[in-house]
């Protein structure tokens, strides 16, 4: 994978992405209520091993607020273009799969606003920027097999299931945009 300071450099050159319903910016402890209350519904945690507590929402915060340090991206709140409301997170994370970092693009939607296609519209929009703004050839979602929501959003982006891997000590689908061929082969 490209190195941090290049993709920090790189991520510098652009805005975080946006699309026509939806702002997206970074996040921040002031976003906890609304962090905690995403990541804190067992529907949206169904495929975690279980939903997170105010705690770890701000856990999750805080490792966003590293990653926006350390690459220049990470997952970035998602709000209602119009109303300014709610809608969860989306973004750009390095994750580590079978010892090669890659980088996923992620998406948690508030289950009320589900199947309005704001995760698809944000995912591409993420993936564009993955392509022409850090400069990447590659780009994969790590997705539980019974998660059928995610793995549409994933192929509605072009992505395909490259192989099945082991993450987290679970069963998972690696899917994959682009050309380059997997870091392992
Ligand atoms: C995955 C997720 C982000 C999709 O959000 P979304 O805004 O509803 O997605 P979209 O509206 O863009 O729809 C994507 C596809 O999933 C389908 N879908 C969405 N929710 C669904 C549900 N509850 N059951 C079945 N299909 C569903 C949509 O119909 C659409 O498919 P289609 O085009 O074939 O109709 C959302 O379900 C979610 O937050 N899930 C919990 C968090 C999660 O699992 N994140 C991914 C981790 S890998």
């Amino acid at each position: 994978m490209v190195a941090a300071e290049d993709l920090r450099r790189r991520a510098g050159t652009g805005a975080i992405p946006q699309t026509p319903r939806l702002t997206l910016r970074e996040m921040s402890a002031s976003d906890l209520d609304d962090m905690a209350a995403l990541l804190g519904d067992p529907e949206v945690m169904r495929y975690y091993p279980r939903p997170k507590t105010r705690d770890e929402a701000l856990g999750w915060i805080r490792w966003n607020e590293r990653l926006y340090q350390t690459f220049g991206f990470g997952l970035w709140l998602m709000r209602l273009a119009e109303t300014d409301g709610f809608v969860g997170d989306c973004g750009l994370t390095v994750q580590h799969v079978d010892g090669e970092a890659e980088v996923e693009v992620g998406y948690h939607v508030r289950s009320d606003l589900w199947c309005r296609g704001l995760a698809t519209e944000a995912a591409a929009a993420c993936r564009d920027y993955a392509t022409t703004v850090l400069g990447l050839d590659r780009l994969v979602a790590i997705v539980n097999p019974q998660n059928h929501p995610s793995q549409r959003v994933a192929e509605k982006i072009g992505m395909t299931v490259e192989r099945q891997i082991v993450y987290a000590d679970r069963p998972a689908l690696l899917f994959v945009f682009g050309c380059a061929a997997s870091p392992s082969t």
